[in-house]
């Protein structure tokens, strides 16, 4: 490299010197950067010949075909322009501004423009009727909705729940509560089914759509929506919904000018979010931790203990503590389990009665469960798979209660029980213990 240099070097500075002579003189007309520019442009114009020579004809089939596609799509959209009335142009593209970018196809921007207004503006051409809806419906919806459009266990129910808006307890539905039929549609065709957006056909959504309504009793079995009836259609709460009028009532009653510095006159650590933490260390405790100070600042490892400030892991008498801990009874130890397991019970009392006259509910009564025949109680219609078990005389003991409830729908593929599980084994065992109480 030096020897490069050493060599070249006069010669270069030469040619250095040639050089700005020469911008020097073109100066006159024009600037260095145009020159540059002109030079990449040529560059780049250079480029394009050579590629457009490369060009093959199976290329020249696809921007034929894709030319084909575009005019379809075009005149698709004029004829759908047409039935629906005038939908507003794009705003013109500012493409010459920037020099960037180019001007969106009429393609790529019906594939974006899929808004439905609720005069039914932006509906394509299409209909649907009850009868293929419920069909459809069964097919790619009813997993989670229920084939009535009831709801599966925590899926959203999308029919019924009249009159009860006013309720503690709202069930809000399609029928109950959307103002506007458009934004079934609409909502139905970007985002449903779930994980498959994009799959449904504007007739399908059509019939679906239709389906929903008569799931809802608002038409009758033979009903058939198309974008033509479309905006005719008036939903029960389409005058439940107000204008937002706040700006001159609320808001301007709560406004005042926002303090955004400074805003507090003295500032004083008072307290570590590490001690309110809402799930306590093993073995540790929130209030051991909450009634930590500053001043006792805890020193932290992964593996635990010291999470505990010294300060108050060391009390003033240690053997006190400890000997209250060693009185503990293993009788204390249970009546605490069971009361523990009374609270966690509060999750299964909306389906599960115990105790004396307790009935059947959505789930049997749990009298006298551990060590009860699977599926056993008279009168109570089980699932499938709880018959089986009943059939093969399976019964349940601490064991198979405990995995029943941490997961109960893959402990038992098929049951009905609509509860997610208990994960942790403190909750499972104080509840069993909790319902063992509970003789036949
Ligand atoms: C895999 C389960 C699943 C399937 C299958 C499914 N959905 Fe949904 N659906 C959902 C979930 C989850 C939501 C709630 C989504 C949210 O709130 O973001 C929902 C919401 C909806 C809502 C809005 C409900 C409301 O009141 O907010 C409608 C309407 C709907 N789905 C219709 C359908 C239709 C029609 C199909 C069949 C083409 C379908 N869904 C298939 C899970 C599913
Ligand atoms: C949403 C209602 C619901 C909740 C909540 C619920 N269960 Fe159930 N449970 C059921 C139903 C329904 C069955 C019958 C299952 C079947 O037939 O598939 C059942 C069955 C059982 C069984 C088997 C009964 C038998 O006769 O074999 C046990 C045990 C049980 N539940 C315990 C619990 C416990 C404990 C909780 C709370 C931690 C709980 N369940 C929460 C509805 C519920």
């Amino acid at each position: 490299m030096s020897k490069f240099l050493n060599i070249f070097l006069p010669a270069a500075s030469g040619t250095a010197l040639a050089l700005g002579l020469a911008f020097g003189l073109a100066g006159r007309d024009y600037n260095k950067s145009t020159i540059e520019s002109l030079e990449i442009q040529l560059d780049q114009a250079n480029a394009r010949t050579s590629a457009a020579q490369n060009t093959s004809d199976a290329q020249n089939e696809v921007v034929q075909a894709l030319q084909d596609r575009l005019t379809t799509v075009e005149a698709n959209l004029a004829a759908a322009a047409s039935q629906i009335g005038s939908v507003a142009e794009p705003a013109p593209l500012k493409a010459d501004t920037y020099q960037i970018g180019r001007l969106a196809l009429s393609e790529e921007i019906a594939a974006w423009d899929v808004d439905v207004l609720p005069d039914g503006r932006g509906l394509p051409v299409g209909s649907g009727d009850v009868f293929t809806g419920e069909e459809v419906f069964a097919d790619q919806c009813a997993a989670c909705h229920g084939d009535f459009a009831e709801g599966v266990d925590n899926w959203p129910v999308l029919a019924g729940g009249f009159d009860t808006l006013a309720d503690e307890d709202p069930i809000k539905t399609v029928g109950s509560y959307w103002p506007h039929l458009s934004t079934v549609w609409d909502y139905i065709n970007r985002s449903m089914p779930f994980g498959a957006a994009g799959t449904l056909t504007a007739d399908e959504t059509y019939a679906i759509v239709a389906y929903i309504l008569y799931s809802n009793d608002m038409v009758d079995d033979d009903f058939v929506l198309s974008q033509e009836n479309f905006a005719d259609f008036e939903m029960h709460n389409k005058d439940g919904f107000v204008l937002d009028d706040r700006a001159e009532t609320e808001y301007a009653a709560w406004r005042t000018e926002p303090c955004m510095k400074n805003c507090k006159e003295e500032v004083e650590v008072t307290m570590r979010s590490v001690f309110l933490v809402e799930t306590p260390p093993e073995g540790g405790s929130n209030s051991v931790m909450n009634s930590a100070t500053i001043d006792g600042l805890p020193s932290f490892s992964a593996t635990g203990p010291a999470f505990i400030p010294a300060a108050t892991v060391a009390p003033k008498a240690p053997a006190a503590t400890k000997a209250i801990v060693e009185e503990v009874s293993a009788e204390d130890q249970e009546a605490q389990l069971i009361d523990d397991g009374k609270k966690v019970f509060k999750k299964c009392r909306a389906c599960h009665e115990v105790g004396e006259g307790a009935k059947n509910g959505s789930g049997p009564h749990l009298n006298g469960i551990v060590g009860r025949t699977m599926g056993s109680v008279d009168g109570f219609k089980y699932s499938k798979v709880f018959a089986a078990a009943l059939d093969d005389g399976l019964v349940w003991d601490d064991e198979a209660l405990a995995s029943f409830l941490e997961k109960p729908k893959s402990y038992m593929k098929g049951t009905k029980m609509a509860f997610s599980g208990l994960k942790k084994a403190s909750d499972q065992q104080a509840v069993i213990e909790y319902l063992r109480t509970f003789g036949e």
